[in-house]
């Protein structure tokens, strides 16, 4: 009887010590075959602990990026790695240099969904759980740069109540829900909270009972007394919700909310992966240098 890829997965990853990271957005069959599954923050933090020859990386590039600059001497294979993150790619390192010299001296705040090299122009990173504290952390300079994600960069600036100088970056897959499109759902689910992701647009989170990163609602779901949600972030996070709140019910805010990057993981891919190494995420030295002390820095602030 041939091996079903379940199994060929579990054989690959005992004989080649690997260890199986995946984002909350990947797909549920990935999620299910993960030696850990989490949030941006949760995987950064994983992929520092690691013990294990490979880690095999499902999600996107930034993320894979990030687990290759804290396990240098670790080979970091991602399934697919043509999945990459549209909003990191709107700034460059070169724009933000740019930016950098139009404000002298200002700190940058870099939202970890950037690549390396962006990372190592930077001060400090965050996540969507901690970019309050991060640029709290700052104290009272006059000016601090955050990119690329203007919308989490509105939602400290309003936590916070101080101005931000925002790069104009966003994530095209969060950007589709609107404000009416809450509104319609909370008229068919009246006893059920809204949680929306900080990606979204003001008006959207204007909505919404809850802004919180994935890792937020999680947490959030296994302690509410609340037993309905409507959930405005993207699909991946249901299977992870209902696998978190089996007594729970879940209603998608639109099904449109998918990133098509994330859903490039095949656990065909993942097998694959795992025989070949292919393909290896490898960061230059020198840039590898930089990012790492960004993510340390935010890293040593805890508060995931
Ligand atoms: P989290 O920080 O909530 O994991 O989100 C990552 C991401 O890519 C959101 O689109
Ligand atoms: Fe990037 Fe948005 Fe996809 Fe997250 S959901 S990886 S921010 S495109």
């Amino acid at each position: 009887m041939g091996m079903n890829l379940v199994d060929t997965i579990q054989q690959l990853r005992r004989e080649r010590r690997a260890v199986i990271l995946a984002h909350t957005y990947q797909p549920a069959e990935v999620q299910d075959i993960a030696d850990f599954v989490g949030d941006s923050y949760g995987l950064s933090k994983q992929a520092s602990l690691v013990d294990a020859d490979r880690i095999i990386f499902c999600g996107v590039l930034f993320m894979a990026e990030t687990a290759a600059v804290l396990n240098p001497g670790r080979r970091v294979v991602m399934p697919d790695a043509t999945a990459g993150c549209p909003m990191a790619d709107m700034i460059t390192a070169d724009q933000l240099r740019a930016f950098k010299a139009a404000h002298p001296g200002a700190p940058v705040v870099c939202y970890v969904n950037s690549t390396a090299e962006v990372k190592a122009e930077s001060t400090i990173c965050c996540t969507s759980s901690n970019a309050v504290e991060i640029v709290n952390s700052l104290g009272d300079v006059p000016e601090i740069l955050f990119v690329p994600d203007k919308f989490l960069g509105r939602f400290v600036e309003r936590k916070l109540n101080r101005k931000l100088v925002l790069w104009d970056g966003f994530c095209p897959t969060h950007a589709i829900l609107r404000p009416e499109m809450v509104q319609k759902a909370r008229r068919e689910h009246p006893n059920a909270q809204v949680m929306v992701h900080p990606e979204c647009s003001p008006e959207v989170q204007d909505q919404a009972d809850h802004v919180i990163s994935t890792g937020q609602m999680l947490a959030l779901v296994k302690r509410s007394e609340c037993r309905e949600f409507i959930v405005g972030t993207e699909e991946g996070i249901l299977h992870a919700l209902r696998r978190a709140a089996p007594q729970t019910v879940f209603h998608h805010l639109t099904p449109f909310l998918r990133c098509p990057n994330m859903k490039k993981t095949t656990l065909a891919k993942v097998a694959h992966a795992l025989e070949t190494d292919e393909t290896r995420i490898t960061v230059p030295p020198a840039v590898a240098d930089g990012a790492r002390r960004a993510i340390l820095a935010m890293l040593a602030h805890g508060g995931g």
